[in-house]
């Protein structure tokens, strides 16, 4: 499958990079973008070749800078809802992926940028990454989910005081609000994130996946989030990775997993 904005490169592990292509726009979110990344992530859903995605932007100099501010001139009431609705499809998506998805943001995350990473299951920032929620600079708020998703990462304060000033951070200061897992050097921002994800997947893939599921509900009331950890958990019991982790451990020696 091909599209008009993203590369994707899938290796041997199954690890599927996918890059916005936009560099002359600072890879900015426009509707090809939404649609492409829409069309990737639900065929990476089920595609069995692609084990976990690391999503990342053209350059050296941008993850994504925000929505294509070109498109605001058109937008009314009505419209920037649909807007907004579809941008939030397309993120929820993605964070609702069965698999690992890793962000590796190579520079500006912005506005929709930020969004995208937020959306996105881990966070790895090259030093010069810069993140910022600059919407209320053009009259707007965060529409693809920051004014939900940054609060649950970084806390109601932070995330108003980010929102409200519109604040450029730089990445050692997102790290410190938990805003990034690890800063790396931007040189080896590819290699740190690679290597993330492959300690993921040498897990027990259906462990990771109930897992990913467990965290989504993390925001539930506890009693619910709970009952959904005791139920998932009871899932993973019943595989045969889990009688190989337990063997393998008490055997003394490297578990083989099969996502069975
Ligand atoms: N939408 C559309 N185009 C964008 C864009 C966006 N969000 N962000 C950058 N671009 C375009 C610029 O218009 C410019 O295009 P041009 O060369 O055709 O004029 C190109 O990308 C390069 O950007 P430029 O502003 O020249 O780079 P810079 O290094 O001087 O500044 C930024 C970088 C990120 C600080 C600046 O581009 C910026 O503030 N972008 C908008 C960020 C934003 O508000 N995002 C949230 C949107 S809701």
């Amino acid at each position: 499958m091909s599209y008009t904005t993203l590369l994707v490169d899938v290796d041997d592990h199954g690890i599927a990079t996918v890059t916005i292509n936009r560099p002359d726009k600072l890879n900015a979110l426009n509707a090809d973008v939404i649609d492409d990344l829409d069309a990737f992530f639900s065929r990476a859903e089920t595609d069995a070749t692609i084990k976990g995605v690391i999503l990342t932007g053209s350059g050296q100099k941008s993850f994504v800078a925000g929505a294509d501010i070109a498109r605001f001139r058109e937008l009314d009431g009505e419209s920037g809802r649909i807007f907004a609705d579809r941008g939030q499809a397309v993120f929820n998506r993605i964070e609702n992926m069965p698999k690992p998805v890793i962000a590796a943001v190579n520079g500006f995350a912005l506005g929709g940028g930020s969004e995208l990473a937020l959306a996105c299951h881990i966070r790895i920032a090259a030093d010069n990454a810069v993140f910022g929620q600059p919407e209320v600079n053009l009259g707007i708020l965060p529409g693809y989910g920051g004014t939900q998703r940054l609060p649950r990462l970084v806390g109601l304060g932070i995330a108003t005081e980010l929102i409200l000033t519109g604040a450029m951070i730089k990445a050692d200061r997102a790290f410190e609000i938990g805003l990034a897992n690890l800063v790396v050097p931007a040189s080896e921002l590819m290699e740190a994130t690679g290597k993330m994800m492959t300690t993921i997947l040498a897990k027990a893939p259906i462990a990771v996946e109930l897992s990913l599921k467990a965290l989504r509900v993390s925001d539930e009331p506890l009693a619910k989030g709970l009952d959904v950890e005791a139920d998932l958990f009871g899932q993973a019991c019943d595989t045969e990775d889990f009688k190989e982790g337990v063997e393998a451990f008490l055997g003394k020696r490297k578990a083989s997993f099969t996502g069975r």
